[in-house]
């Protein structure tokens, strides 16, 4: 395909040619037609020509090919239009629609197919299940609605005889995710008959070629559509047009399994079958007048009575029903009277046949109603999911003309003449005029409008539609002769309509039959026979009723107006032509409001054949098709406009000028700078208020700059958001900050008041404080609490010391140090006593010697020039050879006297205080003391007590000698130990205390392994 800008294979966009004329226009169509290449444009028309032969143009590689890329990018292609427009959808949030047209067999169907292929194959990447299914059903429902509505044609194998039109819903993401399909006027008609060549609806066949012998012995049928007065017409006839193959086999597998996918169930498959049976049946029932006198004579009876046993069976109704149904008509007469009318045998095959039309398109519009139901998008909210948008793909009957040409045809060919016209307002008039009221520079081009054509059918009071329902509203009489004359009458004058009676030299048409328009794509001789029962669309109420009855709930359900009663007014129904009239003006307007993308399809012969374009034939196409003016005014004209201050919006990221906001004198202006900077001004015209843009490279120049700065951009938005949300934050933090603040500073404040009004009586004596409970403190404030209680003890102890004499001082000292070495670990260690100190000198504990001890200490202290004395007592002491002995201990603050108290306290030994290194005591009450000196054998001693009995004094021996040592800033090792350790010339032995409650004194008694102080605990 790169090859495809060779000059050998043509001009790729009809624009591009030399000169614009239809020679060269169909030079360059029949050059790349031969070359296969089928597709050309006209800007972002696409024409398209039938090959009638599989090219390799199509499948999932060459989609790949198309995605995401432009529509000029890439050559001419089915595909590229589908892009384009899922593409201005998924861009602008636009809806947009595909109008595929051209005449019978001109590919259009085919054309739709690969449009859904497209956008089956380049959406929904994430493949949720949701939108896999309605992109199955998307597909599927092709299949299954040409079984039904197609058929084959003189100009078509397989010919849509129903328009189609489907719109496919897209979420925010581009993902379908839900459609509908209208339908349009199905050519009814062709199930009673069909022209020499055609075929009835391809679904008839299928079913009897594809059905399992059992189902068609179940629905009384057998293998041959030409049994049956249906089908027989199309019976030799296959519907394919590669092959001589039939296919209705194979078909009729793929329609069932179509089915299946969609949804359908096979209880409604199977009624399905069922009501095409009936309806087969239905067209073999004949009708006989009895023949004999009497009052039976000219009584209407069915010649094979079977047939309608079939019927009734296969509709599921009461057999009597359908027979009175298909004979007479109940009628109401006057009030409540029915009376049952009889038929001739013309009006019981009217009947019959309005009945198998009727049944048949019921069938049609309910097969239409179910696929419309499953691909309903459900469950959505606009406010939640945001706008959904619609592609629109427009498949709908060629303008045809055949032999003879009835009112189908008439309708089809107005049908065309509608889609025309949009296409002339659309792509010819509203440009041009759109130029002209920019004040573009403009030339105008001369097309041919086809308004007055579509006035002459639709116009009210005189169109031909309009003449034809007051036909068919005037009782009775009115002919379809009657109708052609009304017809000359009004249109008489009208350039495009006249009749054998207005032109009688024009032999092609019969007088009082025929009438002849002049379409935009030639003119076509409608017979008249028929119209009016056609427009009329009559069926009688008994077959509604009759139908209604049914047990089988599928074919009940397409019989709702069977419920009404027969005498029961109703207002005449709008007939068959102002319905699709309706339905006409309807798809038009809808197809207005979209973006539209042009599928204009040619048919390049009539004999259907590969390889062959018949020059004049396609010449006459391109003709009525407006092609030509079509390639002029897109050349003169431009590809894209829009609004200056939209354009901004979209585009003023791409110049400095212009973004964020511009402050030139306007918008115009500042597109203009825009286009500047993108050196893009040549290819732009300035319109009064739009911009004009030639060539869509500009626009995609555009486009992809804005597609580099958008991220940039979102980094910017995103940066901005982030940093509000991050300042929102850093707000409430301070303001949540500023509160916790105020907060503890209200829990300090109320805290001190608490605690100073706790502490109002702190000061008062002799407590001071002391039994005050501190208020329980805000952890906050904890660290200032602990100082606070340490000041409060410091200040307290203060308090309490300040009021102790001097003379005290000693003792306190002595006893804090006391307590510091023992308070937990021993049980009484004195404190509460007075501390004496020097007992052997106190008169009352030592009344007897008191004065001995004085002299010797005088004597004591003038040898050694102690200054005081730390403690004296008498004591029990027992040594390494486990003597025994009372004697007396002077502590003073050079020596560690041991005394014999029986000799006047003479020395027996004396150590510097300098070496004593410890004490060892036990955790109990007993006097038991262990003194170790430095170099010297541990003197393990009791202390003796008098007054009181059982005095403790360990403490005050600790406290002196520890308060010392501080003084002295040496430190003293002081052991608390129920088993204490000692070494006595090198040899370690044991102390422990007894306690004998016999014991009068404590003494000592030794062993091997050392001391016990047996200690009289009473
Ligand atoms: N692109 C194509 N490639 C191959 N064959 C094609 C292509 N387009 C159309 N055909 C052939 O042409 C036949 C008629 O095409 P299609 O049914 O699409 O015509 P149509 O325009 O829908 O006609 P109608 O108005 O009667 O429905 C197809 O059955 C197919 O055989
Ligand atoms: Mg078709």
């Amino acid at each position: 395909m790169e090859d495809d800008n060779d000059p050998a294979y043509g001009k790729p966009d009809f624009v591009l040619l030399d000169q614009v004329t239809m020679e060269d226009f169909m030079k360059n169509l029949k050059l790349r037609f031969e070359k296969n290449r089928i597709y050309t444009y006209i800007g972002e028309v696409l024409v398209s020509v039938n090959p009638y032969q599989e090219l390799p143009l199509y499948g999932p590689e060459v989609i790949a090919q198309y995605q995401g890329h432009e529509l000029y990018e890439r050559p001419p292609h089915l595909y590229a239009v589908a892009n384009a427009a899922y593409k201005a959808m998924k861009r602008r949030a636009r809806d947009t629609c595909i109008v595929i047209s051209g005449e019978s067999g001109a590919g259009k169907t085919e054309a739709s197919k690969h449009i859904m292929q497209y956008i089956a194959a380049v959406t929904n990447p994430s493949q949720r299940t949701e939108v896999e299914r309605v992109k199955d059903v998307l597909l599927k429902s092709t299949c299954v609605l040409e079984a039904f509505g197609n058929a084959r044609t003189s100009r078509n194998h397989n010919s849509s005889r129903f328009g189609k039109y489907m719109d496919i819903n897209f979420n925010f993401k581009g993902d379908p995710i839900g459609g509908h399909i209208h339908s349009y006027l199905l050519e009814k008609s062709r199930v009673l008959k069909q022209h020499v060549g055609e075929r009835n609806f391809h679904s008839f066949y299928q079913m009897l070629q594809g059905s399992e012998d059992k189902l068609l012995q179940e629905l009384h049928l057998q293998r041959n559509p030409a049994l049956y007065n249906f089908t027989r017409q199309g019976a030799g006839l296959s519907v394919t047009v590669l092959s001589n193959l039939n296919s209705d086999e194979m078909n009729h597998q793929a329609v069932t399994q179509a089915m299946g996918v969609i949804g359908f169930s096979p209880k409604e498959i199977a009624s399905i079958h069922r009501i095409l049976a009936a309806i087969l049946h239905l067209g073999n029932i004949e009708f006989v007048e009895t023949k004999e006198e009497g009052p039976e004579k000219g009584h209407l009876v069915v010649a094979e009575e079977v047939l309608v046993e079939y019927v009734a069976e296969l509709t599921a109704t009461p057999r009597d029903l359908v027979l009175r149904s298909l004979l007479a008509r109940t009628v109401a007469s006057g009030g409540r009277d029915l009376i049952e009318k009889g038929y001739s045998t013309a009006e019981a095959c009217y009947a019959r046949d309005a009945c198998a039309k009727a049944v048949y398109q019921r069938l049609f519009e309910w097969i239409v109603d179910k696929i419309n139901s499953v691909m309903e998008a459900q469950g959505r909210d606009p406010r939640r999911d945001g706008k959904d948008t619609v592609i629109g793909v427009l498949d709908i009957y060629g303008f045809e003309v055949f032999p003879v040409n009835s009112f189908e045809q008439f309708c089809i060919n107005y049908c065309n003449e509608k889609l025309q016209q949009l296409f002339i307002q659309l792509i010819l008039k509203q440009e041009q005029e759109e130029y002209q009221r920019e004040g573009i520079a403009w030339q105008s081009i001369n097309y041919f409008n086809n308004m007055a054509i579509v006035e002459l059918v639709e116009r009210p009071h005189r169109g031909i539609l309009a003449v034809l329902d007051e036909a068919c509203s005037s009782a009775g009489t009115i002919t379809d002769r009657i109708f052609l004359q009304t017809l000359d009458t009004h249109h008489r004058h009208h350039p495009h309509y006249t009749s054998r009676q207005l032109c009688p030299t024009d032999k092609s048409m019969e007088f009082g039959r025929d009438f002849q328009i002049k379409h935009y794509a030639g003119n076509v001789t409608y017979s008249v026979e028929g119209f009016i029962d056609k427009n009329r669309d009559l069926l009688f109420q008994d077959f509604k009723r009759l139908l209604y009855s049914s047990t089988d709930p599928t074919l009940r359900a397409m019989w709702p107006d069977g419920q009404q009663g027969i005498t029961e007014v109703t207002k005449r129904p709008l007939t068959a032509g102002t319905l699709f009239k309706n339905s006409m003006v309807a798809l038009v307007e809808n197809l207005a409001s979209k973006e539209p993308y042009y599928v204009r399809c040619i048919k390049p012969n009539e004999d259907k054949v590969a390889g062959r374009l018949d020059e004049s034939y396609c010449r006459h196409q391109v003709a009525y098709l407006g092609l030509l003016e079509n390639v002029r005014v897109r050349r003169a004209g431009f590809a894209f406009r829009q609004p200056y201050p939209r354009f901004l919006l979209r585009y003023k990221m791409t110049c400095e000028y212009t973004w964020p906001n511009h402050l030139l004198g306007s918008d115009k202006a500042a597109v203009s700078a825009l286009l500047e900077q993108s050196g893009l001004l040549g290819d732009v015209v300035f319109g009064h208020t739009k911009l004009f843009i030639r060539s869509p490279h500009t626009l995609v120049v555009l486009e992809q700059s804005r597609a580099r700065l958008i991220p940039v951009i979102v980094l910017l938005l995103q940066k901005a958001w982030r940093g509000t949300l991050a300042r929102q934050h850093c707000r409430r933090l301070r303001a949540v900050y500023t509160i916790m603040r105020w907060f503890r500073k209200h829990k300090v404040r109320s805290h001190l008041t608490e605690l100073q009004r706790t502490f109002q009586a702190a000061r008062q004596a002799p407590l001071y404080g002391r039994d005050l409970v501190w208020p329980t403190v805000p952890t906050v404030l904890q660290p200032f609490q602990d100082v606070c209680q340490v000041l409060f003890c410091r200040w307290r102890a203060w308090q309490l010391v300040k009021n102790i004499p001097p003379s005290d001082m000693a003792q306190i000292k002595a006893k804090v140090a006391a307590m510091g070495l023992l308070q937990g670990l021993r049980q009484d260690w004195g404190c509460c006593r007075a501390w004496v100190r020097d007992y052997l000198s106190s008169a009352a504990d030592n009344p007897t010697a008191s004065g001995l001890f004085t002299q010797r200490l005088q004597t004591l202290r003038e040898k050694d020039g102690f200054g005081t004395v730390l403690f004296s007592s008498h004591i029990r002491k027992v040594n390494r050879f486990h003597k025994r002995r009372d004697r007396a201990l002077l502590l003073t603050d050079l020596h560690l006297y041991k005394l014999e108290p029986n000799r006047q306290y003479r020395v027996m030994r004396a150590v510097p205080l300098k070496m004593v290194t410890g004490l060892s005591v036990t955790s109990g009450r007993d006097q038991l003391v262990v003194l170790h000196a430095q170099g010297q054998d541990d003197l393990v001693v009791c202390l003796h007590r008098t007054q009181p009995e059982l005095d403790n004094r360990v403490g005050e021996l600790v406290g002196v000698l520890a308060a010392h040592c501080q003084r002295e800033g040496r430190a003293l090792d002081v052991r608390v130990s129920d088993c204490i350790t000692l070494s006595q010339r090198g040899s370690r032995r044991l102390v422990s205390v007894e306690p004998k409650p016999e014991q009068q004194a404590p003494d000592f008694h030794c062993s091997r392994a050392g001391f016990t102080l047996l200690w009289p605990s009473r």
